[in-house]
C-alpha cells in the first residue's frame, strides 16, 4: 500500500492560487458560484488552495469527476472531506471507516452492508417510512408553528436509520449533536476527535451487547455475516462502521428535506404543480437532489500514482476535489443546468458519488425524501416559512449544505 504523504509535505507558499471552497454567491443560497462556469469551460482542472493549506486539483466537468471517482489510483484513503479542515495533521483512516479505504480492505465492509439497503429493501420500507412522516406531522398539527429542521426534517431519517441500526431512538440528542459536529466544517480537530469518541463509545457498548445476545437488527446481522466470512469484525470496526452508517444516514438526508422545501415554498406555481401530481415526486426528487447537491464542496482523492485527468497530469502524492455541485450544473449534460426544472431527467446526477463508494444509502434517501416531501404537501397545504429566506440561518460553510432551523407556519 502506497505511504500517504503528511499534509505538510505538500503545502506550497504560492499565493496565487485560489482558495477552495469558493464562497456561494450574495443573494440565492442555491446558486453556486459563477467560477465554475468559467473554469469547466476554460480550466476544468484547476489548481486551488484548500483550508488545510495543500494545494489540490479541483475537477469541475460532469465526465472527468466520473472519471476521477471511478479511477483506483486516485485513493479515499486519508482523503474524506475532513482534509479540507484548516487543522488536519495527517492521520491513518480509522479501521473500519470503510468510505476512506481503498480496494478489498474498502469492498469487504461494502459487501457486508449493501444487503441492508437494496432497492427491494427499502421499497418494503415504504410504509413503515410514511408510519414516521405521519407521527411527526400528526405532533405539528396539534400547533400552527415548528422548526421543520428539529420537528420534521432530523427526526425522520435520524428514526429511520436508529431503527434499522438496532439503536434506542430515544437516545438521539447526543448523537445527533455530534453527527452535526461532524459535518460541520467549523468544528476544530479535538472538538471532532471527541464527538467521534462519544459516538464510538456509546455504539461500541451496543455492539457488545449484541454480541452477546443477538437482535433482529442491522448490528446483529453485520455481526454474523461477518462471523461467516470467516473474518469476523472487531468491536471498533463495528462501531466506526455503525457511526460512519449512523451519520451519512441521517445529516444528508435532513439537509436534503429542508433545502427541498425551502426552494419549492419559493416559488408557489411549481409547488402547486407537485402537489396536484405526486406520482411526479420520484423524478422531482432525483432533480432537487442535482439542484441542490447538499455535498457542497465535493469529493476529495489522493493520487497513489501518477494519472492524466482531463490532459492535466496529477503527480502521485496530489490531492484532487471532485466539485459535484460543478459537475451537476454542467450544461452539456443538464440544458439551463442553473434552473430547478422539476421535469428533467436527472436520474444521472453525482449527489450520490460515483464508483465504488458510490452512496449506499441512495435508494434509502430517496424514498425518504419522496415519502417527507408528499407528505408535507398533501397534510399542510397552507405550509409557509415564517422568516423570509434572506433572513434564513443556511450552513453555507458545513461540507453539508443546509438549514440550522426552518420556521415554517401553516
Ligand atoms: C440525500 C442524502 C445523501 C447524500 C446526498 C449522500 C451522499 C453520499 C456521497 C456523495 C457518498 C460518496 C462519498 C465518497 O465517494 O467519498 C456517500 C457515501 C456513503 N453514504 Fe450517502 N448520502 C446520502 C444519504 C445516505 C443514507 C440515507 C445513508 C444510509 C445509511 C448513507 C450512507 C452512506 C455510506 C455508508 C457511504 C460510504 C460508502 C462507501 O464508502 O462505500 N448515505 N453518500
Amino acid at each position: 500500500m502506497t505511504d500517504i504523504s503528511p499534509v505538510s509535505d505538500t503545502v506550497t507558499s504560492d499565493t496565487d492560487v485560489p482558495d477552495f471552497p469558493v464562497s456561494r454567491p450574495q443573494g440565492c443560497p442555491f446558486d453556486i458560484d459563477e467560477t465554475y462556469t468559467r473554469l469547466r469551460a476554460e480550466e476544468p482542472v484547476s489548481r486551488v488552495r484548500c483550508p488545510a493549506g495543500m494545494d489540490a486539483w479541483l475537477v469541475t466537468r460532469y465526465q472527468d469527476i466520473r472519471d476521477v471517482l471511478a479511477d483506483p489510483r486516485l485513493s479515499s484513503r486519508a482523503a474524506g472531506s475532513d482534509h479540507m479542515l484548516p487543522s488536519y495533521a495527517g492521520h491513518a483512516p480509522l479501521p473500519g471507516f470503510m468510505i476512506q479505504l481503498d480496494g478489498e480492505e474498502h469492498s469487504r465492509l461494502r459487501r457486508l452492508l449493501v444487503g441492508e439497503f437494496t432497492g427491494r429493501r427499502v421499497a418494503a420500507m415504504r410504509p413503515y417510512i410514511q408510519r414516521i412522516a405521519d407521527e411527526h406531522t400528526d405532533a405539528m398539527l396539534t400547533g400552527t408553528s415548528a422548526d421543520l429542521v428539529r420537528d420534521f426534517a432530523l427526526p425522520i431519517p435520524s428514526q429511520v436509520i436508529c431503527d434499522m441500526l438496532g439503536v434506542p431512538y430515544q437516545d438521539h440528542p447526543a448523537f445527533q449533536h455530534d453527527s452535526q459536529i461532524l459535518t460541520s466544517f467549523e468544528a476544530d480537530e479535538a472538538t471532532r476527535a471527541a464527538a467521534t469518541r462519544r459516538l464510538e463509545d456509546y455504539l461500541g457498548e451496543l455492539i457488545e451487547k449484541r454480541i452477546a445476545v443477538p437482535r433482529d437488527d442491522m448490528l446483529s446481522r453485520l455481526i454474523e455475516r461477518a462471523a461467516a466470512t470467516g473474518r469476523p469484525l472487531t468491536v471498533p470496526e463495528l462501531s466506526t462502521l455503525a457511526v460512519l452508517t449512523l451519520v451519512a444516514g441521517h445529516e444528508t438526508t435532513a439537509n436534503m428535506i429542508t433545502l427541498s422545501m425551502a426552494v419549492l415554498l419559493e416559488d408557489p406555481e411549481r409547488l402547486a404543480a407537485l402537489r396536484a401530481a405526486p406520482e411526479t415526486i420520484g423524478p422531482a426528487v432525483k432533480e432537487l437532489l442535482r439542484y441542490l447537491t447538499v455535498i457542497q464542496f465535493g469529493l476529495v482523492r489522493y493520487a497513489t500514482e501518477d494519472v492524466t485527468v482531463a490532459g492535466t497530469e496529477v503527480r502521485a502524492g496530489e490531492w484532487v476535489v471532485a466539485a459535484l455541485p460543478s459537475g451537476n450544473r454542467d450544461a452539456s449534460v443538464f440544458p439551463d443546468p442553473d434552473t430547478l426544472d422539476l421535469g428533467r431527467r436527472a436520474r444521472t446526477n453525482l449527489s450520490f458519488g460515483v464508483g465504488p463508494h458510490q452512496c449506499v444509502g441512495q435508494h434509502l434517501a430517496e424514498v425518504e425524501l419522496q415519502v417527507a416531501l408528499t407528505t408535507l404537501l398533501r397534510r399542510l397545504p397552507g405550509l409557509r416559512l415564517a422568516r423570509p429566506l434572506e433572513r434564513s440561518d443556511f450552513k453555507l460553510n458545513d461540507i453539508v449544505h443546509g438549514l440550522r432551523t426552518m420556521p415554517v407556519v401553516w
